[in-house]
Parts: structure tokens; C-alpha cells; sequence
């Protein structure tokens, strides 16, 4: 797929302006949808597209937003969720920073599509300029006639309302992203109810992912059966890839969902830098379980990597060289997730914690001989015992490492320490 849809900022230069995305023929799908098309016939192509949420969990979109309640007299909202912390993604910035009316107009057809008449993009707060490029964007759109009262003479409203995260990885979780929203420290709800019947503000709600709806302006543009084509049936559509880590060229790409994640690091990352060899890859940012370099012949689409014991999640794909340490990797990890579990729950805000300290121990040395099984079982209580799935983020990985790399965090212990840095140090020593 060499035509860019997501990145089309790639091939078209200054498409963040209006006057160009207008050039490119932007704004004439949202145009044709609010002036020809009843709601639910939008919603009927996008359950065709078979368009899976790109945000995490691959949920269809199309049936998502079949959950709205028929009967509710409440308004509705639509929340895009620009919020991206998880560590090794980095694609929604791509569109909102190059491509922004990309988004208002997908965000456009999908309120038009719900009956909301307002939406907020949540963006996290480090997003600073991406923030600014939105806010300018929604002020060029509303001078246009894009956005505001009675688009197109269609009598549909929209107001779009950029809001800033204060930047916590936990305002992702959709229920967290709510609470923050309405002003409040950022706590998942319980599920159910889901946003769908029970959102922001107490009204029926829609939250979506960046990447997700700006499939929906190209599914409306060249029909469902087009997007259904590429790739995968069962998983389809255009898709970002995010690689870091050890490649030559890490970046985003946009291809064929269910692209090989050998094809991936080798044929658009140019290889393991240095020509060294692979030894892990995290496949959809760092919450997800380790492939080992045998493991990486798979195809990228939700059901293909979930098949491999992964997961695709939000496609972050962080590269690992054989001269990695997997236990500090993993005390990264688990650094990160302790540092940003709300503390709701004492599994994940206390099991966090323990993962980070027998980390540091199997690292700098004073593990003992059980703190390997320790590890694993503090894990093994973290997971389902939460309201959301951030403990499970820390755990996920936790396990797949330690079970994987069992022998490298072995000889961590043996050795009092990690090998590399004694070694290391001894070489200091002996020069000395
Ligand atoms: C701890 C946690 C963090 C999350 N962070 C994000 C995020 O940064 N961006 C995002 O789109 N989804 C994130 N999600 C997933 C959202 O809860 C939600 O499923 C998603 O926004 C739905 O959009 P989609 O259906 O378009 O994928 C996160 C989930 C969890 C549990």
C-alpha cells in the first residue's frame, strides 16, 4: 500500500492548513455525509468496514457506537482520545501535529453519525504544540463553516473543544480520561456501566481513539468494502506502526494492517542498528507480553498477535538488541507503571511497587533466592483484581520476561548484580 491515507501530510505538503486540506478534497466527504446520509446509515458503513478501535483493545467501532441508548433524553458526547502515554507510541501526535482537519473532519462525520453535538479531544498535556495546532485548526474549521451551528445548511451543530490533560497515563483509560474531564482526579470507574450508557457528565458517551476515527472520513470517502480490502478480514484497514529501540530508522509507518513484524523491523526499520542481532520485541507498547527473536515471524493485526501469547494494543513496537539487559528493561518498565498507577486499587498500587523493588534488587544486587517466584506471583495477583487493566499493563510484561528470560534473571541472582555492569565495573577497577 504505497498511497498514504493516515500520513497523507507525508505526500501532500502544508496539509495542516485548512486552504490546502481543502485543495486535497478535505471537508468534501463531511460535506456529502451531513447532506445526504441519515446517522444511521453511517453507522451501518462503518460496522461494514469492519474498523476495529486502533486505542488499545481492537473493539469494532461501528457496533461501539450501536451501544448508545435509544431512548436516553440526555445529550451526547463524543471524546476523542488524544491522550498517547503509553510508552512506544507515538502516531496519534503524526496526525494531530501534520494532519489536524484529518481529525476534525473524521471527528465531524462521527458526531453526525451519534447525534452528539459536542466534542472534546482530551490531549495530554506534554502535547503542548500538538494542542496549539488543534486549537488552530478548530478556529480555521469554525470560520469556514466546517464546524458550529448548522453545518453545511445540513441543521447539524458540532462544537469541538480541545482539552488538555494535566499528562498522567492513566487519563488514557477511557473512565479515567471521563473523570478528568468533569474535573476530577482521574480514577477509572467501575465497567458497567459503559461510557456508551453512562459517560461524561452522566450522559451517553463515545470514546474513541485518534487513529481510529480518522479511518472513519476515508471509510465514508471510498466506501467500506474499499477499507475492508486491506488486510486481514477479520482486522483490516490502513495501519500505523509505531518502532523504537534498537533499528536503524525507528518512525512511523502507515501499512496494511497485518503487515509481517519481521517486514516491519527489517524491510522499513532497516534492520537491529549496528547489525547486531534481535532478542525481544515488545509488539504494541510496553504493557504487552515479549516476543523472544524467534517469535517475530507474525503478522501485525489483533487476532494474529493475540494468537502469538501478545498483544497488538496501541501498536508500539519497541526493538530490544541482543546486548539488552532484559531485567533493567523490565525495571524500566515497571518504574513507569509504578510512577503512574492512580492508587485506587491496592493490588496495582502496592503490587506496582513490589514489581519496581524486586527489579532494583535483581539489578543492583540483595535479591534473594524466592524473589524471582515473588515476582511472579505478585504479578499473577495483580491481574483481574483491579477496576481497570493498569496493573495488568505491569504485570503482562512482568511475567512474559521473567518466564521467557528465565536464565538472564537467574544469573542476575547468582551474580549479586547484573553481569554487564560488573563486569563493567571490574574493568574500571582493573585499568585503575
Ligand atoms: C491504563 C490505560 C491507558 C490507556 N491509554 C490510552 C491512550 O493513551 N490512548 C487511547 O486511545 N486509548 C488508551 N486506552 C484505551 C482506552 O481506555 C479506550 O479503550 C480507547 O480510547 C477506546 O478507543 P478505540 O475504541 O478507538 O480504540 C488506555 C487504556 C488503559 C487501560
Amino acid at each position: 500500500m504505497s498511497e498514504k491515507i493516515l500520513l497523507r501530510h507525508e505526500d501532500v505538503a502544508g496539509l495542516r492548513r485548512l486552504d490546502k486540506y481543502v485543495e486535497d478534497g478535505g471537508y468534501a466527504t463531511a460535506r456529502r455525509v451531513l447532506s445526504e446520509l441519515q446517522p444511521e446509515q453511517v453507522i451501518e458503513e462503518v460496522k461494514l468496514s469492519g474498523l476495529r478501535g486502533r486505542g488499545g483493545a481492537g473493539f469494532p467501532t461501528g457496533m461501539k457506537w450501536g451501544f448508545l441508548p435509544k431512548d436516553n433524553p440526555k445529550p451526547r458526547y463524543l471524546l476523542v482520545n488524544a491522550d498517547e502515554s503509553e510508552p512506544g507510541t507515538f502516531k496519534d501526535r503524526q496526525i494531530i501535529e501534520h494532519n489536524p482537519h484529518l481529525l476534525l473532519e473524521s471527528t465531524l462525520i462521527a458526531a453526525f453519525a451519534i447525534q452528539s453535538h459536542k466534542a472534546y479531544i482530551y490531549i495530554r498535556g506534554e502535547f503542548a504544540h500538538g494542542a496549539k495546532v488543534l486549537e488552530e485548526a478548530v478556529r480555521e474549521a469554525v470560520a469556514a463553516g466546517h464546524l458550529g451551528s448548522n453545518i453545511y445548511g445540513s441543521g447539524f451543530d458540532l462544537d469541538i473543544v480541545v482539552h488538555r490533560g494535566a499528562g498522567a497515563y492513566i487519563c488514557g483509560e477511557e473512565t479515567g480520561l471521563i473523570e478528568s474531564l468533569e474535573g476530577k482526579r482521574a480514577y477509572p470507574r467501575v465497567k458497567p456501566p459503559f461510557p456508551a450508557v453512562y459517560g461524561v457528565f452522566g450522559s451517553p458517551t463515545i470514546v474513541n481513539n485518534v487513529e481510529t476515527l480518522c479511518c472513519v472520513r476515508p471509510i465514508m470517502e471510498r466506501g467500506p468494502a474499499w477499507f475492508k480490502a486491506i488486510g486481514p478480514e477479520k482486522s483490516p484497514g490502513p495501519k500505523l506502526y509505531c518502532l523504537s529501540g534498537h533499528v536503524e530508522r525507528p518512525g512511523v509507518f502507515e501499512l496494511p494492517m497485518g503487515t509481517s513484524l519481521r517486514e516491519i523491523i527489517y524491510e522499513h526499520g532497516g534492520g537491529i542498528r549496528g547489525g547486531k542481532k534481535v532478542k525481544a520485541v515488545i509488539p504494541g507498547g510496553s504493557s504487552v507480553p515479549v516476543l523472544t527473536a524467534d517469535e517475530i515471524d507474525i503478522n501485525m493485526d489483533f487476532d494474529a498477535v493475540a494468537a502469538a501469547g501478545s498483544l497488538m494494543g496501541s501498536c508500539g513496537i519497541i526493538v530490544m538488541d541482543e546486548d539488552t539487559c532484559m531485567v533493567r528493561a523490565l525495571r524500566i518498565i515497571a518504574r513507569f507503571y509504578h510512577h503512574e498507577s492512580c492508587g485506587q486499587c491496592t493490588p496495582c498500587r502496592e503490587g506496582t511497587g513490589w514489581l519496581e523493588r524486586l527489579l532494583i534488587g535483581l539489578e543492583d544486587g540483595g535479591a534473594t533466592e524466592r524473589d524471582l517466584d515473588l515476582l511472579l506471583q505478585v504479578a499473577e495477583n495483580m491481574m483481574g483484581n483491579t477496576v481497570c487493566v493498569l496493573a495488568d499493563a505491569a504485570a503482562m510484561p512482568t511475567k512474559s520476561f521473567v518466564t521467557k528470560f528465565r536464565a538472564e534473571f537467574e544469573e542476575h541472582l547468582r551474580m549479586g548484580g547484573c553481569p554487564q555492569k560488573l563486569a563493567a565495573a571490574s574493568a574500571v577497577r582493573a585499568s585503575a
